[in-house]
């Protein structure tokens, strides 16, 4: 059996060992498999003006195209010329490897600025200066750009690394968060500031286990003034499913809470409580946090060579903006951030002491941080 084996059954499940945050054998294998299966948020653009508008807008005129970086690899989207595509492409040129978008841009066709290969927005090349008749064999399949899968979903845009993986669709992935969001609004702004990416101390999973992790809470978030006072804890819900994990509570204080014309009539309470936030976790390392003021996403990227570091993406699009500047005081947004990043420092510390035995799961409180360590165990044995 695998090292890293993590049972089927919570009551005799152990954690995956400390190794697994900490080797860079284990992080290779992590992205030759989860990484090149599971759908991948594309991250939002870090310029500034311009060029910090969201990703899908940016896109939206035919011919369109915005370079971007995913776990360490360069791609680049492109809206289609003579169809609405979006597509993914490695932002490599097929002819010497030179980088095919330096920055946003946009036209009928893409001119590598080595030696001057031309492709079309659909990744075909064209043609290039001294190719001529004379090269046989040419152009090959290899001479065009091989496309990557993507997805658009509520003005996001995902792609999935590895073409031929057998992962599942990403609709299929985020069908039960499609249906919990029937009656929220599709059209949120983008707040006023882009968006967050720090590089944070802590293995990817650390990241993901702590969000999973709601039997913290009483103790992380703790009264007086923490998260555990602002919910009800006893209403509190886990939801498995087969690639998202939905954490729910009803909040103390009913003003708190999601108005129920937002929700699907199965979070309604007859005594009138209200849905404090829907905390969706999507397979590997997406969190999707609607609250009543809009969403927050969070992404814990790996980083390549690198199993003790993470690259930590947030983004707030608002459907309220007065709620919206109120998240700190009646949602606790900074002091749970804060919370939670000062409690992984430590975990951090135990699990490199040397002294980490692999862990045991409550099975009534740890159900979902199960599933998150069964799950990567599978995805890494596959
Ligand atoms: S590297 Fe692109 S044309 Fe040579
Ligand atoms: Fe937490």
């Amino acid at each position: 059996m695998d090292p890293w084996h993590v049972d089927d059954d919570i009551r005799r499940a152990e954690t995956l060992p400390a190794a697994a945050f900490t080797d860079r054998a284990f992080l290779d294998r992590e992205l030759a498999t989860v990484f090149a299966r599971a759908w991948q948020l594309v991250p939002e653009p870090a310029g500034r003006g311009d060029a910090e508008r969201p990703l899908v807008e940016q896109l939206a005129p035919r011919g369109a195209r915005v370079p971007f970086s995913l776990l360490g690899r360069p791609l680049f989207a492109q809206r289609g010329w003579d169809d609405d595509e979006l597509r993914v492409f490695p932002n490599t040129c097929t002819h010497a490897w030179y980088p095919l978008v330096p920055g946003p841009s946009r036209g009928p066709t893409l001119v590598c600025g080595q030696h001057g290969r031309r492709f079309d927005c659909a990744g075909r090349f064209v043609s290039q200066p001294g190719f001529g008749k004379d090269v046989p064999d040419f152009p090959r399949a290899c001479d065009h750009l091989a496309a990557l899968p993507a997805r658009p979903w509520r003005g996001w845009l995902f792609t999935r690394l590895g073409a031929a993986a057998g992962g599942r669709d990403l609709a299929a992935s985020l069908a039960e968060v499609d249906a919990s969001l029937v009656r929220y609004p599709d059209e949120l702004q983008p707040a006023a500031s882009p968006g967050e990416v720090r590089e944070v101390a802590g293995n990817w999973k650390l990241h993901a286990w702590n969000y999973l992790d709601r039997f913290h809470i009483a103790y992380i978030h703790r009264p007086p003034g923490g998260l555990a006072d602002a919910c009800d804890l006893a209403t509190y819900t886990t939801e498995l499913y087969d690639d998202a994990v939905l954490q729910w509570v009803y909040a103390r204080d009913p003003t708190d809470g999601l108005d129920p014309a937002l929700l699907p009539d199965r979070f309604r309470d007859p005594g009138g409580r209200r849905v404090f936030a829907l905390w969706w976790f999507v397979w590997p390392n997406l969190t999707l946090n609607f609250y009543p003021w809009g969403l927050s996403v969070n992404v814990y990227q790996p980083v390549p060579d690198r199993p003790d570091a993470t690259r930590f993406l947030w983004y707030h699009r608002v459907r309220d903006p007065a709620l919206h500047a109120e998240r700190d005081r009646r949602w606790l947004s900074a002091q749970v951030d804060a919370e939670d990043v000062d409690a992984l420092a430590q975990v951090r510390a135990g699990l490199r002491s040397g002294f980490a035995p692999r862990g045991r799961f409550a099975p009534d409180d740890e159900q979902a941080a199960h599933w998150f360590h069964r799950r990567v165990s599978c995805e890494v044995a596959r």
